[in-house]
């Protein structure tokens, strides 16, 4: 069953990962996404910059026989985060264990975790910035000195029992650096930035997964779908099996730039990577307000669509783009977003009052 082709228009900030070009993982992402994950740092493709830094660090941590220092990977949602933690245990040759924040609902979940580690272990804990508070204090402990203190019985006979760890390797994921604590955020001995994928990288992913599932593709299908990637490796994969399919039913299973092309238009990703949500918030932009200033409540009104879905799963990837800029004084649409339409804006009028000023704030 295709989730794509039933599942009804619906883009709430949380359905992102229903959306085609959605960067969260959906049910089907998680079932095939082991099978794509690059095993070791040199079949990780891109991010340079954190490749080589990642690479010292290992290196050196294995030089001394000792446990690689606290990593901390921040970037968004799928360009490889799971998969560098995952590396990192392969490259010290440590098992992993996978945690995420919103798991930890008390600080005893993570003294369970924390003191059944083993020596040189890797705890990956996803989506750190959502842990508990007294969770992340006893976090600060364990992290610097290897050491919690396991709170026995209540009240005023309550007594903390130190419990020494073996040395482990955190690595947190983060989509928000920022939300970190200041003294979470200083207990990494390295921090990683990721950073959205080239087209040129993604090509690489997509050719490295059609390999990997079986398909033929040629350089040209392969730039298609890695065009309309939004930048990012997960979605790559998934307009690839999405191509597939259609390549499959349509053709002879075979990729070239035309099947790509035909198949994405099926599904609404156009050639930069907007969805229909995403066009429609242009086309409202453009065509009902001309190009605005207009404010986010009028614009989401126009679209039929809740202020949080525009603001939060629309916007961020069209300001990216260059497509849309937030000003002070509402959603403005950039020369960029005329042509992507194939719209001509209209002349200015020096001084005169901009339609969108009606409604604007
Ligand atoms: N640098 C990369 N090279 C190849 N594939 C990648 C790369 N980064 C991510 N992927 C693929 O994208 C998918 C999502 O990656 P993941 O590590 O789960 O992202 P995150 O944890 O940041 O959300 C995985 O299936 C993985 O195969
Ligand atoms: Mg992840």
């Amino acid at each position: 069953m295709n989730p794509y082709e039933t599942e009804p228009a619906h883009h709430g900030a949380d359905e992102d990962g229903h959306r085609l070009v959605g960067s969260v993982a959906d049910g089907e992402d998680t079932a095939v996404e082991a099978a794509l994950r690059p095993k070791e740092l040199d079949e990780f493709i891109g991010q340079e910059k954190v490749r080589a830094q990642l690479d010292l660090v290992l290196k050196a941590a294995r030089a001394r026989g000792a446990t690689a220092d606290h990593v901390l990977l921040s970037g968004a949602p799928g360009l490889g985060k799971t998969t560098l933690s995952m590396i990192i245990a392969a490259e010290m040759e440590a098992p992993i264990r996978i945690t995420s924040g919103p798991a930890i609902q008390h600080a005893g979940d993570l003294a369970a975790i924390l003191s059944s580690l083993q020596e040189g272990e890797v705890l990956f804990l996803d989506e750190i910035h959502r842990m508990s508070r007294p969770a992340e204090e006893m976090l600060y402990m364990a992290m610097e000195d290897f050491r919690v203190d396991v709170i026995v019985g209540k009240g005023p006979g309550a007594t903390a029992i130190p419990l020494e760890l073996p040395p482990f390797t955190l690595v947190g994921a983060t989509t928000r650096a920022g939300l970190l604590p200041p003294p979470l955020r200083d207990r990494f001995g390295f921090t990683g930035h990721m950073e959205f994928y080239g087209p040129a990288e993604l090509e690489r992913v997509v050719h490295r997964s059609a390999r990997l599932l079986d398909v033929g593709i040629d350089t040209e299908g392969a730039a298609e779908i890695a065009g309309r990637s939004r930048g990012t490796p997960r979605i790559a994969n998934r307009l690839l099996r999405r191509v597939r399919d259609y390549a499959q039913v349509k053709a002879d299973g075979a990729v070239d730039r035309e099947i790509a092309a035909a198949a994405l238009a099926v599904y609404e990703v156009d050639d930069r990577g907007l969805d229909r949500l995403d066009r429609s918030v242009l086309e409202a932009l453009l065509k009902l307000f001309g190009g605005g200033p207009v404010g986010l409540s009028t614009l989401s009104v126009a679209v039929g669509e809740e202020r949080e879905t525009v603001e939060e799963v629309a916007e961020p990837f069209l300001v990216r783009e260059g497509l849309l800029a937030r000003t002070p004084r509402g959603r403005v649409a950039t020369p960029a977003a005329w042509a992507h339409l194939g719209l001509t804006p209209p002349r200015q009028v020096p001084g005169g009052p901009g339609q969108g000023d009606l409604f604007a704030g």
